[in-house]
């Protein structure tokens, strides 16, 4: 058990300008080696400079994470990105970093030399993201340091959203938690790899698949976006072959309408058994539920959807039927986490 400093932030002041000694605090464990988790616009991550091969051990101690799935290195600044790849950044990622940045997408490359194995996860590339959360940027700024940060969640468990999740789940375990209120947009950020053209998309996101087109024509999308991937089946990023955000009930995922959904619920309901459901199917409902937004609002559902989880968790759920969402959009990224989680 190690000591967990508590240091509350407030976002907005960040972005107004204040100076807060707290950020200060954060900056200065990231570069004497500490680990902290901070918000981010995404989901919160758990810091480390990610040039200290000891400090990112740290991480992957702290969180129970398997070494050879790599942390993504966070940014402050297009100079600080160009540092981390062993060429200069390919013209279409160019083009996105210019439409996107700071904001919830990574993209990997080659990595240069400064990049320790331990942050890459033993691969030649590297994850770059310029988050646009105040507090992250303030840290990552002040610290003036890459910062390599996976989601700060203990390995399988949903991300978190909350300063609280990470509470649940890090304390005794990292040296500080940012308090600095919830995530906007509450799914981790959009995956991209320039390592082989036309690039191809690991993780669906906010920044959505048909966004990026629009700016770089043709991507790829790769297939266990869509799935679990199978055991023999190669995973392009160490993270698709892991489980993640098990809740600790059997998910089962019911693709049909609101009256169908509620149909099958109903007949199957149970004492321990509960409904993931939209809003709209509420008035069809006969067991009890959850909503995690309406069916229209794929950023709502996106937002809430870890949470939801973890309040599964909560209240001891056994089985869960979830109403799938649509498949394209910022609802692609929400199908795929809860293909994850089943
Ligand atoms: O929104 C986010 O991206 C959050 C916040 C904290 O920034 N971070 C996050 O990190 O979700 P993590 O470690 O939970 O997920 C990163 C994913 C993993 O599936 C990992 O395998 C993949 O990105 N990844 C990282 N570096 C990679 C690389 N060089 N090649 C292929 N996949 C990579
Ligand atoms: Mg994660």
């Amino acid at each position: 058990m190690i000591k967990t400093v508590i240091l509350p932030i407030e976002a907005d002041k960040i972005s107004e300008g204040t100076e807060d000694k707290n950020i200060e605090l954060a900056a200065d464990i990231l570069k004497e080696g500490g680990i902290v988790a901070i918000p981010t616009e995404t989901v919160y991550g758990l810091a480390a400079n990610a040039l200290n091969p000891d400090a990112v051990k740290k991480i992957f101690e702290a969180k129970g994470r398997p070494q050879d799935n790599p942390l993504i290195v966070h940014i402050s600044s297009f100079d600080m990105a160009d540092k981390l790849l062993a060429q200069t950044m390919p013209q279409k990622a160019k083009k996105l970093a210019e439409k996107f940045w700071p904001g919830p997408l990574t993209m990997i490359f080659s990595k240069s030399d400064v990049v320790p194995y331990e942050t890459s996860g033993g691969l030649d590339t590297v994850a770059v993201r310029f988050p646009s959360h105040p507090i992250a940027h303030a840290i990552i700024e002040k610290s003036n340091l890459p910062i390599a940060a996976p989601s700060a969640n203990l390995s399988g468990k949903p991300s978190p959203t909350t300063a609280q999740h990470c509470i649940d789940d890090l304390t005794g375990k990292v040296d500080a938690i940012v308090c600095g209120g919830n995530c906007g947009v509450g799914i981790e950020s959009t995956v991209i790899s320039f390592a082989q053209e036309p690039p191809v998309l690991l993780r669906p996101g906010a920044v959505t698949a048909e966004m990026i087109t629009e700016v770089i024509g043709k991507i790829n999308i790769h297939e266990a976006v869509y799935s679990q991937l199978t055991s023999n089946e190669k995973a392009t990023s160490p993270g698709m072959k892991y489980k993640h955000y098990a809740p600790d009930a059997n998910l089962i995922l019911i693709e049909s309408d609101c009256e169908k959904f509620a149909v099958y619920v109903n007949e199957h309901a149970a004492d321990d058994t509960y409904a993931m459901c939209f809003d709209e199917d509420i008035p069809f409902l006969k067991t009890k539920y959850i909503s995690y937004g309406s069916a229209n609002d794929a950023d709502e559902q996106g937002e809430r959807l870890f949470e939801v989880l973890r309040e599964f968790n909560d209240i001891g759920a056994k089985t869960i039927y979830a109403h799938c969402p649509n498949k394209t959009g910022v609802d692609l990224a929400v199908y795929n986490r809860i293909v994850r989680a089943t």
